[in-house]
């Protein structure tokens, strides 16, 4: 089974085409990061817009370089994500396929990040704890199976994408703020500064960031411009300690023997190289997907897509997207391993 796969949750333009058979046959991915740098974050309105101009040219060349033919199936993120966004990504793959006559289905974008380490040659078995680190979210998710999900602990505040951006905002660094950051932070001194791990002091398996931004914000402020790289290394020692931290807490409270860290700060060397320590140290597997395959793309929704597609009849597919979707709404898909054939979720929330 051939899937095609679309990704317009936000600031990336992203398809694919994978094949239950062959694997990934193709994917590309059109970012606009050049078009929100001037205004310091994504504009939502420009974000739809680009997407309107950029998803059907790329749709067609990622068919092209998978050998052309109609897919079997369209998948496209429903959400969460920036509704307009979302819109373009869900019209297109109603459109299509009206048009090629194939069933389509909407994947939930954070489903997608989970389950992009299938993609790799070592994927995970299951169960295992997933770590989801991007832009909105910051998850620590127990997953049993596809569809299987318990949330341990999310932020209460800010996704830690999201101090890591604004953390970069504040130290005059451009959008997007992570990999920014990460940069600067490598010429900085460790051990400068010491901001908290905040909320690793009690037992539990929420974050927060947002009084981590604070500590950061009034030090650069006290040491100055020339302190900014050992700034940018301090808060990100801080952030990966404390990620690395709950997630052997997640790994404790559940048993589980695997890791799985996605989205799009899981490209953060420091987090890996840390994660990597950790799960060495307890015997523990851990999976990654490809850098590229951590922050947002085409591939990981083909991928979900043809999961959900395969097991059962999809549900009617109007063109639906949520802005806000909790994770734990999801349902295994039809006749998934054994017996619970209860559907794609039930919560609606527009
Ligand atoms: O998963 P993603 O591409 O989009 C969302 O679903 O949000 O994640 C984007 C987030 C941004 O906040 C970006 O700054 C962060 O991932 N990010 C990084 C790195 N690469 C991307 N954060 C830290 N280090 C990185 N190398
Ligand atoms: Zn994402």
């Amino acid at each position: 089974m051939r899937i095609l796969g679309i990704e317009t949750s936000c600031d990336e333009t992203g398809v694919a085409v994978y094949d239950t058979e062959r694997g990934l046959l193709a994917h590309a991915l059109h970012s606009q990061v050049a078009l929100h740098a001037d205004y310091g974050g994504v504009v939502p309105e420009l974000a739809s817009r680009d997407h309107v101009r950029k998803l059907l040219p790329l749709i067609d060349s990622v068919r092209a370089e998978a050998g052309g033919g109609v897919p079997d199936g369209v998948a496209y993120t429903a959400g969460p994500g920036l509704v307009g966004a979302l819109l373009v990504g869900a019209s297109a793959a109603a459109g299509l396929g009206l048009a090629w006559d194939v069933p389509v289905i909407g994947v939930h974008h954070m489903e997608g990040h989970l389950l992009s380490p299938m993609l790799e040659d070592d994927p995970p078995a299951f169960p295992f704890v997933a770590l989801l680190v991007s832009g909105g979210h910051t998850l620590l998710v127990e997953v049993a199976g596809v569809g299987r999900y318990r949330i341990l602990g999310s932020s209460v505040d800010d996704a830690v994408g999201e101090a890591f951006d604004k953390t970069a905002k504040l130290l005059g660094l451009g959008y997007p703020g992570g990999p920014a950051l990460a940069a600067l932070a490598e010429s900085g001194d460790p051990g400068r500064f010491a901001f908290p791990r905040p909320m690793t002091d009690r037992p539990g398996l929420d974050f927060s960031f947002s009084g981590l931004k604070t500590a950061v914000l009034l030090a650069a402020r006290d040491a100055g411009e020339t302190a900014y790289a050992d700034v940018a290394r301090g808060f990100e020692e801080a952030v990966v300690d404390t990620l690395a931290i709950k997630c052997a807490r997640a790994l404790d409270a559940t048993g589980a023997g695997r890791l799985v860290v996605a989205g799009g700060v899981g490209a953060n060397r420091r987090l890996r190289a840390r994660l990597r320590a950790l799960a060495d140290e307890r015997g523990a597997g851990l999976h990654f997907p490809r850098p590229a395959f951590c922050t947002d793309n085409g591939a990981m929704i083909a991928y979900a897509g043809s999961l959900r597609l395969g097991e059962g009849t999809p549900p009617p597919a109007p063109a639906r997207a949520r802005a806000r979707w909790p994770l734990d709404e999801l349902c295994p898909p039809m006749n998934h391993r054994g017996t619970e054939a209860q559907g794609y979720g039930n919560g609606s929330d527009r």
